[in-house]
């Protein structure tokens, strides 16, 4: 079984993902961090990330894997641990201009349908491209979004619980630059695939959401079945 997650950043895609991999068993792979760990393999390499053919050979020539269960993932590049590396504000916003490299997104859609097709129950994949591009035959499509006030406060305090400084309004900003290029890059921009289960969670909490999304996993199955 393959299940597609896609949506702006903030709208809950890594928490409800990890918890339908776990309650159905299936592999959790996170695009967003291989994004965000080409860009930093261009960053060490010291180009600059608007040069598309030297961003393309650093992405090539990088070897990215995510290992581990859903919620210990661990992010290595050429080996080493970067998981915490890439979390930063910064990697966020570099990762945003990879991903229109066009060179960049071949060699990372090729990795992310070698590694679902590879998952001996299935694969919950969780970006932006993922219904309309890596697997646009998946078994379910969902598209989580929210309004950007509500994804802004949520990340602004999940990065204070973190003891990130940043300011509610840096916050904002920052998803609303991000969605901008998201939204509106040439190649496999950030849209609805066709038959997506559209859930906006701006006004529903964490455990409203996944009752919505096992709903809809548990409907597939009795279908398929
Ligand atoms: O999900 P995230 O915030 O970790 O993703 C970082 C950036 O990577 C995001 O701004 C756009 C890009 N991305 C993409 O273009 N396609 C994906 N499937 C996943 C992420």
């Amino acid at each position: 079984m393959i299940i597609a997650i896609d949506g702006p950043s903030g709208a809950g895609k890594s928490t409800l993902g990890k918890m339908l991999a776990k309650r159905f068993g299936l592999l959790y792979l996170d695009t967003g961090a291989m994004y965000r760990a080409a860009a930093l393999a261009a960053i060490r390499q010291g180009v600059e990330l608007e040069d598309v053919k030297a961003v393309e050979s650093a992405a090539e020539s990088a070897v990215i894997e995510l290992t581990g269960e859903p919620d210990s993932m661990r992010v290595l590049l050429n080996g080493e641990d970067v998981s915490s590396e890439i979390r930063t504000l910064k990697m966020a916003q570099a990762a945003s201009v990879v991903s229109t490299n066009s060179a960049v997104r071949r060699v990372m859609v090729d990795q992310q349908r070698r590694i679902g097709k590879a998952a001996p129950n299935g694969c919950v994949l969780e970006g932006r491209d993922i219904g309309s591009v890596v697997f646009p035959d998946a078994d379910i499509k969902f598209f989580l979004t929210a309004k950007p006030e509500a994804r802004a406060s949520r990340r602004f305090e999940e990065d204070r619980a973190k003891g990130r400084i940043s300011t509610y309004e840096q916050t904002l900003a920052e998803i609303n630059e991000r969605d901008d290029r998201d939204v509106s890059r040439l190649d496999s921009p950030l849209t609805i695939a066709e038959d997506s289960v559209v859930i906006d969670t701006s006004e529903l909490d964490l455990t409203e959401v996944f009752e919505q999304m096992l709903a809809a996993v548990v409907q597939y199955q009795n279908e398929a079945a």
